[in-house]
C-alpha cells in the first residue's frame, strides 16, 4: 500500500463520523476507527465506510489467547478492514494465530501491525509496574523484531522511533505513526511529536492524524496540507 495520511476518526458515534466525512465530498480519505467509535457504532461502521470507498485502519489493539485472537481477527478481516492491529506483548504464538485468522480463503489479508509499548507508558511504569529492566528503546525494538519474525507487516510507533525500527527490521517493515502535529499547532496530550514533513524524513509509511484535522476550522484544508507535506507533493 502507498504511503498516506490516515485520519483518526475519534468520534463518539456513527452520525458524527459520517457528518465529518461528508465535508470531504468526492475525496475518500484513509480513516482510522478506534475503540470508542467501534464500540458505539459497531461493525456496520466498517462496512459502511468500505462501501463508501474509504480504506479503514481498525485500531482495536487485540491482546488475548491465540485462539481468541485468531477467531476475532477472522471477523475483522471479513468486514474488509485494510489494516488491523494487536499488542506485541501477547507474544509470537498470538501474533502468528492472528495472521492465520486474518488470511482470507483467496490468500489476501489486511495488513497487521503491532503496538510495541504504548506511547503513554513512561520509563518509570515500564520498570516499576511492568517490571521490565531494559530501556524503552530496547524494549520497543525487541517487540518490533518479534512482530516481524511472526510475519507481521509493521508497528505503530512515534515518528521519532521509526529510524530505530527501520534499522532493526528493514525498510519494508512499516512504521505507522501517530503523534503528528503541524508546526506551531496544539500539542494536546501527545509528547513525542513530529510534523508531517519531518515524519516523512524519518521514514514513516503512514501518519495517523486526529485532532489537527478533526478539530481544525477547515478540516479538508488541514487534511490536504498534511498530505502535501507528508507525501512531498
Ligand atoms: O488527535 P491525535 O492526532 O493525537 O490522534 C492520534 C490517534 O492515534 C488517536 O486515535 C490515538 O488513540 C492514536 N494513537 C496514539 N498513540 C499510540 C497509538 C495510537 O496517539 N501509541
Amino acid at each position: 500500500m502507498n504511503k498516506d495520511v490516515i485520519i483518526a476518526c475519534d468520534f463518539a458515534g456513527k452520525n458524527e463520523c459520517l457528518d465529518f466525512l461528508s465535508g470531504f465530498g468526492a475525496e475518500r480519505p484513509f480513516v482510522k476507527i478506534g475503540m470508542e467509535l467501534y464500540y458505539s457504532a459497531g461493525p456496520d461502521m466498517v462496512r459502511q465506510l468500505k462501501e463508501r470507498g474509504h480504506k479503514v485502519f481498525l485500531d482495536l489493539k487485540l491482546h488475548d489467547i491465540p485462539n481468541t485472537v485468531k477467531k476475532s481477527m477472522h471477523v475483522l478481516s471479513e468486514l474488509g478492514a485494510d489494516i488491523c492491529n494487536l499488542h506485541a506483548a501477547g507474544g509470537s504464538a498470538m501474533m502468528k494465530a492472528a495472521i492465520e485468522g486474518l488470511t482470507r480463503p483467496d490468500g489476501s489479508r489486511p495488513l497487521l501491525i503491532a503496538v510495541t509499548q504504548l506511547t503513554s507508558t513512561s520509563p518509570e511504569t515500564l520498570k516499576n509496574e511492568l517490571l521490565i529492566e531494559e530501556t524503552m528503546e530496547n524494549t520497543v525494538v525487541s517487540y518490533a523484531k518479534n512482530a516481524m519474525a511472526s510475519g507481521l507487516d509493521g508497528v505503530v510507533c512515534s515518528p521519532l522511533e521509526a529510524p530505530a525500527i527501520k534499522a532493526a527490521c528493514g525498510e519494508k517493515f512499516m512504521a505507522v505513526t501517530p503523534g503528528v502535529r503541524f508546526a506551531g499547532g496544539d500539542v494536546g496530550d501527545q509528547s513525542r511529536i513530529a510534523t508531517p514533513a519531518r515524519a516523512r524524513e524519518l521514514g514513516s509509511d503512514f501518519i495517523v492524524v486526529g485532532r489537527p484535522i478533526t478539530a481544525a476550522a477547515d478540516p479538508v484544508s488541514a487534511y490536504l496540507q498534511a498530505r502535501k507535506d507528508f507525501l512531498g507533493l
